[in-house]
């Protein structure tokens, strides 16, 4: 083992999802075996939170990220940046809108949806707040009663975003003659195809409808399953610190970046991997049981 990958912590947030890190520079770049405890403990955790890092330049962020995949290219953002890989994330006072202010996966409407995010804040609202805060799916899945589960799996649902896109960045510099709105179907349980689990895969940003169900049965479910998943108990809350760095799987996990930092300026580079088409695995292995113990209501 080298020295560079002897210096890594991987500390659990919680006994459910997401780790903190440290011993680890972005900026200087990190090498073959230290990527690999990364990637090992994101597919474990979901969400890594680094700390303890200095601003990256967008070469740096865009580098490490590639080193997960090719790069996913957001259907509506603007081209703030002169590094057309970076999505610049900024809101201020004279904002109408605040990118994530929701529970979402992101870009869940693309048929090919992104697999990782890598985002750093670069600028903390002064007074605080804007913290983010995660949910996991395959905890949400989990927790319900196996004979709901093993109907959901039968389900798929749309996930639209002409509702979300037109109009969003147009103070920003969009090219709104440009922006895509996609659509696709997706499984409503889906299998991660890197560790084979099971999560459920509906938010309420973008999934607007179960396929094949009258609108006020669908309404009702969606409604139910935003419920469920969105529960405190699994949650986790990231307090930026100055510089930290989180790397997320949105094949695992939901987010919801608070604004509540008005009249601040809150902003960051956020960087996206293009993931594949999210399928369920009939075969696939049952989560063993879960220790979060929820009512379920009308899920059950
Ligand atoms: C996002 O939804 O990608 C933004 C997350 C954040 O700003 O914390």
């Amino acid at each position: 083992m080298n020295d560079q990958s002897a210096a890594v912590q991987i500390a659990p947030i919680s006994p459910v999802f997401g780790a903190e890190v440290h011993g680890v520079d972005l900026a200087d770049g990190i090498d073959d075996q230290t990527f690999e405890t990364v990637h090992r403990a994101w597919l474990e955790h979901g969400v890594l939170a680094f700390r303890g890092q200095t601003a990256l330049t967008a070469e740096a962020q865009v580098e490490f990220a590639r080193r997960l995949g090719p790069l996913h290219a957001h259907p509506a953002a603007p081209a703030e940046h002169e590094n057309a890989a970076v999505f610049v994330i900024r809101t201020h006072r004279d904002s109408s809108i605040s990118n994530g202010n929701g529970w979402h996966s992101d870009v869940s409407c693309d048929e090919e949806p992104p697999s990782a995010t890598m985002l750093q804040v670069q600028l903390l609202p002064d007074g605080g707040g804007g913290d983010t805060l995660f949910a996991d799916m395959e905890a949400a899945y989990a927790t319900l009663p196996p004979a709901t589960r093993e109907r959901l799996c039968t389900l798929s649902a749309v996930h639209a975003s002409a509702h979300v896109y037109p109009g969003r960045y147009a103070d920003r510099g969009a090219d709104e003659v440009a922006v895509d709105t996609p659509s696709a179907i997706h499984p409503v349980v889906r299998t991660h195809p890197e560790t084979g689990r099971r999560s459920l895969f509906v938010n309420p940003s973008f999934t607007v409808a179960i396929t094949g169900m009258e609108r006020s049965e669908s309404d009702t479910l969606l409604a139910d399953l935003h419920e469920h998943c969105t529960r405190p108990e699994f949650q986790i809350r990231h307090r930026w610190e100055p510089h930290d760095v989180l790397l997320w799987d949105n094949r695992r996990v939901q987010h919801f970046a608070i604004w509540d930092y008005w009249p601040h300026e809150r902003s960051g580079h956020r960087v996206t991997v293009q993931g594949t088409r999210p399928f369920f695995d009939p075969g696939g292995i049952e989560p063993d049981e879960s220790p979060i113990r929820v009512s379920i209501g009308r899920l059950a």
